[in-house]
């Protein structure tokens, strides 16, 4: 049962009990709802609610700003009959997408125009700022319309890993995505209970139509669309068949992992490792506080640590990984590699081959996991006063003065008239001015312009 294995994330002591709406904490009292079939034990769930909520008012505006600029782009002379055709198509297909998109994720209860485009914008949250609603969209298309032989694939180096059966076990899968390795898993071994835990409501959302054995429609929009009809594609999204009750969703953040401590027998990580903002030696002590004694981790992925490229030390090669694996309480990992089919949607020319590494490693220690990540306190009571820090202070004079430049933009100063003005500010010194000011419109040029991440 999933609620043998739930454990308080806000007071990260009590167990949790299942009541009509979700489920109260036994030590703490505290609430968590569930929303669109998840069970959603974020540390703070209303603040979480809040959070995507304004990130997919802000993804339905970015949509509907596209769909407009796609259409204005139809009034141009001498457009070609096909580029016309191929631009009719695509602002229609923006304009469904969003009304999909809000349809399939209306328990948020988005208010369509509660804020406008640049309040949002201005605004935008930071649940972890690389995680946004649309990163792994194309993973929903891979996982349940084109990627038979990928998951298939993905299915079976896993097995090559991790040979022993997982009958009776109690499995986590950590962010799971769209759902179909948890599914599959499920699917093929029939644990006594697989948990698909990730963060992104829009993925959950799927996971959650494609476990109940409901069909979707959601479009795909390919990096390298192959020909003029492959720029959005409606595609029918289904899994072969209904997962059983034992296959549960979990909407919830890992660095506050809402489970009791060994409550896993399996926990699985495909593809999770190296994308998430902690470091790895950090995030191996969660895994091991999440594994029961002598249970196992299973890990899938290309073990890349990229998003680390502003902190050299931290992007470990496959042998580092290795050692820290060991020193996090694992025996050492069993590995196996294959090179298998990544993101081949045959609607785009862009395709990726991976080098991909799956490992097993047995808990053998208990190694004490660093203390939960949350959010501070003052973000999550709104009537705490918010704390002057250092940070916070130097980030406040850098906006004003951001602000200040801003306001100088009246459509009759040049660039110079603006370095001058900063100078005569003594904001600056005359040699340095006309440089960043130029670098600085050039950036507020681009932002202004590019498609941001929601
Ligand atoms: C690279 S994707 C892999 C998804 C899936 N496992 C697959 O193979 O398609 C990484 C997943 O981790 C989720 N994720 C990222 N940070 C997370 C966190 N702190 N807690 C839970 N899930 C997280 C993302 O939402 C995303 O679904």
């Amino acid at each position: 049962m999933l609620v043998d294995v739930l454990r308080c994330p806000g007071c990260e002591r009590g167990s949790l009990r299942a009541d009509r709406a979700g489920y109260i904490c036994s030590q703490c009292s505290a609430g968590f709802p569930v929303i669109g079939g998840a069970a959603w034990l974020f540390r703070d769930p209303r603040g979480a609610a809040g959070e995507w909520r304004a990130r997919l008012t802000l993804m339905l505006a970015e949509l509907q700003a596209d769909a407009a600029g796609t259409r204005a782009a139809l009034a141009a002379p001498d457009l070609l009959p096909a580029t016309r055709a191929r631009l009719e198509r695509l602002a229609a297909a923006l304009e469904d997408h969003g009304q999909r998109v809000a349809r399939l994720l209306e328990p948020l209860q988005v208010h369509l125009g509660a804020a406008d485009r640049d309040t949002l914008r201005a605004l935008r949250t930071r649940m972890p700022v690389s995680q946004g609603l649309t990163n792994y969209y194309v993973n929903i298309h891979r996982d349940w319309a084109w990627g038979e032989a990928e998951n298939a694939a993905s299915l079976d180096l896993l097995d090559t890993a991790g040979t022993e059966p997982l009958a009776g076990a109690r499995v986590l899968v950590l962010g799971a995505g769209a759902g179909r390795l948890a599914y599959d898993l499920h699917r093929r071994h029939a644990p006594a209970l697989t948990v698909a835990m990730d963060l992104n409501p829009l993925l959950l959302a799927v996971a959650r139509e494609m476990f109940a054995g409901r069909r979707l429609e959601l479009y795909e929009f390919p990096l390298a669309p192959r020909g003029a009809a492959d720029h959005a594609v409606l595609r029918s999204l289904a899994a072969p068949a209904p997962a059983d009750e034992r296959l549960q969703l979990v909407a919830g953040d890992a660095m506050c992992a809402p489970f009791q401590p060994g409550a896993f027998d399996v926990v699985v990580t495909p593809w999770f490792v190296d994308i998430v903002e902690e470091p790895f030696p950090a995030l191996a002590t969660r895994i091991n506080a999440l594994v029961a004694d002598g249970g196992r981790w299973l890990n899938l992925g290309s073990v890349a640590f990229a998003f680390m490229a502003t902190q050299r030390a931290l992007q470990f090669s496959l042998d580092e990984v290795l050692g820290i694996v060991e020193g996090a309480g694992f025996t050492r990992p069993v590995l196996r590699e294959a090179v298998v089919p990544y993101m081949q949607s045959p609607a785009s020319r862009h395709a990726r081959l991976e080098s991909t590494v799956a490992w097993t490693a047995r808990k053998v220690a208990s190694v004490a996991p660093p203390a939960s990540r949350g959010p501070p306190e003052w973000i999550v009571d709104a009537r705490l006063p918010v704390p002057v820090t250092a940070d916070l202070q130097a980030h406040a004079r850098a906006t004003r003065i951001h602000a200040f430049l801003m306001s100088l933009v009246d459509g009759r100063r040049s660039l110079a008239d603006i370095a001058q003005v900063l100078v005569e500010q003594r904001l600056m010194k005359p040699e340095d001015a006309l440089p960043a000011t130029r670098a600085f419109m050039l950036r507020m040029q681009e932002d202004a312009g590019r498609r941001i991440n929601v």
